[in-house]
């Protein structure tokens, strides 16, 4: 388990990672997900003690990273941006020594043999890394991260300079390993976030944007139920037919796609699926389907829209609990508000009535 509380890093008036805490179950595989210069590999530079923070504290299974970096970096497997590799090395002397480095205890020779099919390296086993291909350096990393099977890994862009199918086999490898290990890993590739991760934390500028399971992520912040739909047939005719649908709130005609072919965007009520409907009306009436998608926000969507400044509504649990709680002090600010005017009336109404007392007596005189 990793717990962050109030993690800060400040490079002289930069706060390069501003007050970040959240806690990483056992068996989560977690994704940082953030622009260039986000604070992603700053974070993880802390949680593995290659720096330290300015504030804030982060536990690695209870146990501080700077009060005990050898005993908490036992539990932790690191792979920097930057692999740390000795070049000049065979991958079996590396990894030996790594070996040695790390005081492993698994028995030596099936450990490493154990580890390199893992990461399918075997066939260069015997080779100078300075020689290997950019993607092979990677998995020699990616090794050197799991020797000695520590039940913490930290990947830091784990599939950067892969190719596209040793991107999936990479990514195949880091769900099989999240079995048996807690995983946060950092990328830019969305697609790879959402098919690899349990739960994904959007960093902006230091800070964390969102924080939520990769499901409800996508879920929540999609804004609309909204269908696009390409159907063949007399435009007129059709807005007319999916208006009446049931559930329906809007449609209008887009562009003509296609010579007399219009997509229609269709907005139907929460939690409404229209496409079977849909499908079978304009079956009926012997229109063409010629597309059909859903336009719920992707996570590059999200991820832009949250990066770009866009003013976009994150349902997420936490910022809607973030926003109670808000609502719950502005209300105790009110009802305070209300209270010292209160209070003042209450004033006022005594001076009036001692002004009335002083003329009535006046009068009186
Ligand atoms: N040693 C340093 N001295 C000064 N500033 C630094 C240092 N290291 C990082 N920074 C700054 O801190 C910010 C966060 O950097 P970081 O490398 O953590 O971002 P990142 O999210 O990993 O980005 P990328 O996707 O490009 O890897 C950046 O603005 C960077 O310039
Ligand atoms: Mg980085």
């Amino acid at each position: 388990m990793i717990e962050v509380q109030n993690l800060t890093k400040q490079y002289g008036a930069k706060k390069a990672v501003d007050n970040l805490s959240f806690t990483v179950n056992d068996g989560e595989i977690l994704g940082f997900l953030g622009p260039n210069g986000a604070g992603k590999s700053t974070t993880m530079n802390m949680l593995t003690g290659y720096i330290s923070s300015t504030e804030g504290k982060a536990l690695i299974n209870g146990i501080d990273i700077l009060d005990d970096p050898i005993e908490a970096k036992k539990n932790i497997g690191y792979l920097p941006e930057i692999p740390p590799l000795y070049l000049d090395m065979t991958v079996k002397d590396y990894l030996n020594f790594i070996y040695d480095l790390k005081k492993c205890k698994l028995p030596r020779k099936a450990h490493l043999e154990d580890v390199c099919s893992l990461v399918m390296i075997k066939d260069v086993y015997n080779r100078i890394i300075r020689n290997l291909s950019k993607g092979y350096k990677q998995r020699v990393g990616l090794a050197q991260a799991l020797i000695g099977n520590p039940p913490i890994l930290i990947l830091d862009e784990p599939t950067v300079g892969l190719d596209p199918k040793q991107i999936i086999e990479i990514r195949t490898l880091i769900k099989k390993l999240g079995k048996k290990h807690t995983v946060i890993l950092s990328s830019h590739i969305l697609p790879e976030i959402q098919a690899v991760c349990d739960r994904i934390i959007i960093i902006n500028g230091g800070k964390i944007a969102a924080d939520d399971t990769t499901e409800n992520l996508t879920k929540n912040i999609s804004t609309d139920h909204k269908l696009i739909a390409r159907i063949d047939g007399p435009r007129d005719e059709i807005l007319k037919t999916i208006k009446n649908m049931p559930g329906v709130v809007s449609v209008v005609a887009d562009m003509e796609r296609e010579a007399g072919i219009f997509d229609y965007e269709i907005e139907a009520k929460e939690g409404v699926d229209l496409r079977r409907e849909l499908f079978k009306r304009v079956v009926a009436r012997n229109w063409v389907i010629l597309g059909l998608k859903t336009t719920e926000m992707t996570l590059e969507d999200i991820f832009l829209k949250i990066t770009m400044g866009d003013d976009v509504v994150i349902k997420t649990k936490k910022n809607a609990e973030e926003k109670a709680a808000e609502a719950d002090a502005k209300a105790e600010q009110y009802d305070e508000k209300a209270a010292a005017a209160d209070a003042k009336t209450e004033e006022y109404d005594k001076l009036a009535e001692k002004a009335e007392a002083a003329e009535k007596k006046e009068g009186e005189e």
